[in-house]
Parts: structure tokens; C-alpha cells; sequence
């Protein structure tokens, strides 16, 4: 058997025309949606996504503000900044690019950021709302695996799901979404006794370690859904420079039942949901104002 391969580029392609309806819409009644990106430093991934982030809302028709901070800014002046984006009717949402330098306390950051305008989910109070099963902002990786499950009409009541990895980014809000929509969880992590064990029950396993290749065929149940989270720059080896996620693509295929690529899987889907949740706040904005 051959794994059918999940496309999220095509699947990210499809939503995001959705997305860019609903925000013409919203414009031609007078609120434009709009996401407010702050970047602190250069880390030269982060500048990437925050690239990424930036270009995505143009495309939409979403109008966004990026902030850029030199890495050894005063918190102050970034929790001012956030401060000031919270009272301005105009921002819909705000997303602190992570990781942040040393100097911060990052949950204090991402508390500093209204719960109503929390498009990342990261706040305490998003998160809380979610493990209760409530309406909340959905962090988006997850968010996107769980778009793309539903897509390819994967069962998940009763399934059993492995999710590798406990970040408070993928790994844990990975598991509560899966837990609410009626799997059987596992979360393993770099503490697991053995790995394979857990992986072997899966019949959804989702990768979200950061370590290349880690999962291979020997460790899939025939006919599983292999979600692969991971985006790795290999430094060695005859692939050097090549992108890999967490899972050996090439083992694993012919025993999955299903896989999503790196790259072309879950990446496209993640920036898809942070342009949903920014129309999504925008639509809530509207509706407040009587538009
Ligand atoms: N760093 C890595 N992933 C993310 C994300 O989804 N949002 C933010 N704000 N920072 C990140």
C-alpha cells in the first residue's frame, strides 16, 4: 500500500479564497479586517514567518501593521506598544512573534495581548476556554491539522491518537482539540520510555518535535494517518540544506494510509488559520458595532 498524500498547499489554497471573501465583505461595510504583527530581533526563521504572515494578509485582503523591535528593546516599550493596539478599534489581532530574547517573560507578553484580539490562542484565558471546550481563539497549527483531518474525512471519535511533542504552541493544544472531538489521547515527548510502543497503537499520529526524520515506517500502524508538524533544515548528510519534517517520509509511506509532506503539508495551513481567526475577531468587531 501507498499512503495517500494530504495536500495542505492545495487545501490552504481553497480556505484562504473562502477567507478572502469574507474579508471583502467585511470591508464593504466599513471594517477592514486588520492583523497587527510585532517581530522582536532577527531570528532569521522568525523574520521568515513573520514575512509570510505579512504577505498572507495582503493577498486576503487583510490589512496588517508589522512592528519591528531591535532584540535588546525595554519589555516597556513593546507592552506600550500592545497596550496602545489593544485600544484601537481599527486592530482585530495581535500576534507577538516567538521565540522573545531573554530579557522577557513571554506569558506575561502574550497575557498583555486582549483576550478579543488573542489571533495566535496563546493567551491564558484562549487556552483555558479550549481545555473547557468553549469558543475560543484555536492556536493555528493545530487548528490547520484539524481543518485538514476533517478534509480528508479522517474518523476521529474513538481513533486513537499519538501526538509526539507537549509545546504549549502544537503539542498540548494538539491534544485538547483532538480529546474534544473524541480521540483516545497520548501525548509522548522527549521523556517517552518507548517511543515506537505508543506510535505502533496510532491510528493518527501527529509529529511536533522539531527533530528530523525521528519517526520511520517500523514505528507506523498499517493504514495510519501520519500528520508531520516538523520543519528541519538537515545540516548533514547527502540532503544537506534540504527542508525535512519529524517523520522519514520515504519509510513511512508505504505503510501510513495517509501523510502530509514537508514541505507542502501543515506549514501552509498554519498561516491560513492566523488569516481565519483575524477575519473571524473582525466579524465579532462588525457585529459589536451593528455593521
Ligand atoms: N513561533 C513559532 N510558531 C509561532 C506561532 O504560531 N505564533 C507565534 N506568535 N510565534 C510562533
Amino acid at each position: 500500500m501507498t499512503a495517500r498524500i494530504i495536500d495542505g498547499k492545495a487545501l490552504a489554497e481553497q480556505v484562504r479564497s473562502q477567507i478572502a471573501q469574507r474579508a471583502a465583505a467585511l470591508a464593504a461595510r466599513g471594517e477592514q479586517p486588520c492583523l497587527a504583527v510585532l517581530l522582536v530581533g532577527a531570528d532569521p526563521a522568525s523574520t521568515v514567518y513573520v514575512r509570510n504572515k505579512v504577505t498572507g494578509c495582503e493577498k486576503a485582503g487583510i490589512r496588517s501593521l508589522r512592528f519591528d523591535f531591535p532584540a535588546n528593546v525595554a519589555p516597556e516599550v513593546v507592552m506600550a506598544k500592545l497596550a496602545e493596539l489593544n485600544a484601537d478599534p481599527t486592530v482585530h489581532g495581535i500576534l507577538v512573534q516567538l521565540p522573545l530574547p531573554p530579557q522577557f517573560n513571554e506569558s506575561e507578553v502574550l497575557e498583555a495581548i486582549s483576550v478579543d484580539k488573542d489571533v495566535d490562542g496563546f493567551h491564558a484565558e484562549n487556552v483555558g476556554r479550549l481545555s473547557q471546550s468553549r469558543e475560543a481563539f484555536i492556536p493555528c497549527t493545530p487548528h490547520g491539522v484539524m481543518k485538514m483531518l476533517e478534509s480528508a474525512g479522517v474518523p476521529l471519535v474513538g481513533a486513537e491518537a499519538v501526538v509526539i511533542g507537549r509545546s504549549n504552541i502544537v503539542g498540548k493544544p494538539m491534544a485538547m482539540l483532538l480529546t474534544n472531538a473524541g480521540a483516545t489521547v497520548t501525548v509522548c515527548h522527549s521523556k517517552t520510555r518507548d517511543l515506537a510502543f505508543h506510535t505502533r497503537r496510532a491510528d493518527i499520529l501527529v509529529a511536533a518535535v522539531g527533530k528530523p526524520r525521528l519517526v520511520t515506517g517500523d514505528m507506523i500502524k498499517p493504514g495510519a494517518v501520519v500528520i508531520d508538524v516538523g520543519i528541519n533544515r538537515l545540516t548533514d548528510g547527502p540532503d544537506a540544506g534540504k527542508l525535512c519534517g519529524d517523520v522519514d517520509f520515504d519509510s513511512v509511506l508505504p505503510v501510513a494510509g495517509a501523510i502530509t509532506p514537508v514541505p507542502g503539508g501543515v506549514g501552509p495551513m498554519t498561516i491560513t488559520m492566523l488569516l481565519e481567526n483575524t477575519v473571524i475577531s473582525a466579524e465579532r468587531a462588525a457585529r459589536r458595532k451593528g455593521l
